[in-house]
């Protein structure tokens, strides 16, 4: 039976409450802020809270099993841990702690482009070159030199994020006057005094950096970051260039941020391996629908044989089972994992995992579901909406 070891925590609820309580206001709107009105946001929670899965009976539930086989490497279970940049905005080690327990249970880790430490830290830490998101620059040398690092590195697979044409309009962000790179005002330095852990460990720290992108030089000069992310964004991620990376890139590639079937239809005539479904959590355009509400339209484009993920608005081990029984390979977790980061560092994540599997056992279990993993698909139940 499985026992929590922080009593008060038992659900991702409940990193949430911790989270908005030890962070200060302008970082916990970082993390749990959307774009615009925030509509894509609430989304997609909803549309996850309307699925129902009608159980089957009948069944040797003993036998249940949560681990999936994906590219030739077994995973404990069919979650994994998003792309997340900024995390060391929530905790200066954030993206170690991450894909240390990530590494440790088992489940994939996908370290960002814009994460807070580079990504061979990232991989010296844990033992294993991670899963890698890869913001395309507006430079085609520094995409090009960031793919030839992480393939030098040995990360397995290679997630274009393609939802970021343009930058969010994130107003919490505005309204908080934060900018990039970030200048604490005297607001933000009031808020950070009610933090003190986080204050503390910000102040030791020093500013929060991008090493992927900083590190990333034309020769051998830094370019300035305001540049860097200006790089990043504006309409260059045509097809064109995508096919580019397909051709530089020699191992698995995911397209993360896909929600249309003509699209996914595309995306596979180019060779790319599978999609990750996605609106960034609604961090990006507000009117985008809720992946997992397109998610049986992909399917029925029968790119079934292809990796198939979902992300943005998962919050329960019950809501993985909900993508799988939709026909996902699997469910990312986004801000929950920074709500446990927020309330408790690497406690509080193996703590989040925990909870994660067991959610997800106990919903298969009483679902009638015995096999998270594609191939014993039959064994799914039903969903209504
Ligand atoms: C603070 C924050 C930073 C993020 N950074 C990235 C990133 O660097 N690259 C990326 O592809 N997606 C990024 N995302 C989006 C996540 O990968 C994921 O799509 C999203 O968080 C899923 O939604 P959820 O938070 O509702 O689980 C970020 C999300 C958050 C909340």
């Amino acid at each position: 039976m499985f026992t929590p070891r922080v009593s008060s925590f038992y659900s991702v609820d409940d990193f949430h409450h911790a989270a908005r309580r030890r962070l200060p206001p302008f970082v916990y709107d970082v993390v749990a802020g959307g774009a615009s009105h925030e509509l894509a946001l609430r989304r997609n929670i909803k549309a996850f809270n309307d699925i129902v899965i009608v159980p089957r009976i009948g069944l040797d539930t003993s036998v249940i099993t949560t681990e999936v086989t994906f590219f030739g490497v077994k995973y404990a279970a069919p979650f994994g841990i998003a792309p997340l940049g900024l995390c060391g905005l929530v905790h200066p080690n954030g993206d170690i702690l991450l894909a240390k327990a990530a590494a440790k249970f088992r489940i994939p880790y996908v370290a960002s482009t814009t994460a807070s430490i580079s990504v061979e830290k990232i991989a010296d830490a844990c033992g294993v070159a991670p899963w890698f998101q890869l913001y395309a620059s507006k430079s085609a040398e520094l995409t090009y030199q960031l793919i030839d690092r992480v393939e030098r590195l040995g990360c397995p697979v290679l997630i274009v994020t393609v939802d970021t044409a343009a930058a969010g309009r994130r107003l919490r962000d505005l309204h908080n006057g934060l900018t990039l790179p970030f200048h604490l005002n005297a607001r933000h330095l009031v808020q950070a005094a009610s933090s003190p852990i986080w204050g503390i460990r910000r102040l030791l720290a020093g500013n929060v950096r991008f090493p992927n992108i900083e590190d990333a030089s034309q020769k051998g000069k830094k370019l300035p970051f305001a540049d860097l992310m200006a790089m990043q964004t504006g309409g260059i991620l045509d097809w064109t260039v995508l096919r580019q990376v397909r051709q530089r890139w020699s191992g698995i590639m995911l397209l993360k941020g896909v929600l249309s079937p003509a699209d996914a239809v595309f995306a596979e005539s180019i060779g790319v391996d599978g999609l990750i479904l996605s609106n960034h959590g609604g961090r990006q355009l507000d009117c985008a629908p809720a992946p997992i509400s397109v998610l049986p339209d992909i399917v029925s484009t029968n790119l079934r044989k292809k990796f198939l993920a979902v992300d943005s608005g998962v919050r329960s081990g019950g809501d993985v089972v909900k993508a799988l029984v939709r026909g996902a390979d699997m469910a990312f977790f986004g801000r929950a994992f920074l709500f446990a980061l927020a309330a408790g560092g690497e406690k509080c994540i193996d703590q989040l995992i925990n909870i994660l599997l067991e959610e997800t056992r106990n919903t298969m279990a009483l679902s009638g579901i015995l096999s998270a993993d594609a191939k014993s698909r039959s064994n799914f139940g039903d969903t209504e909406k």
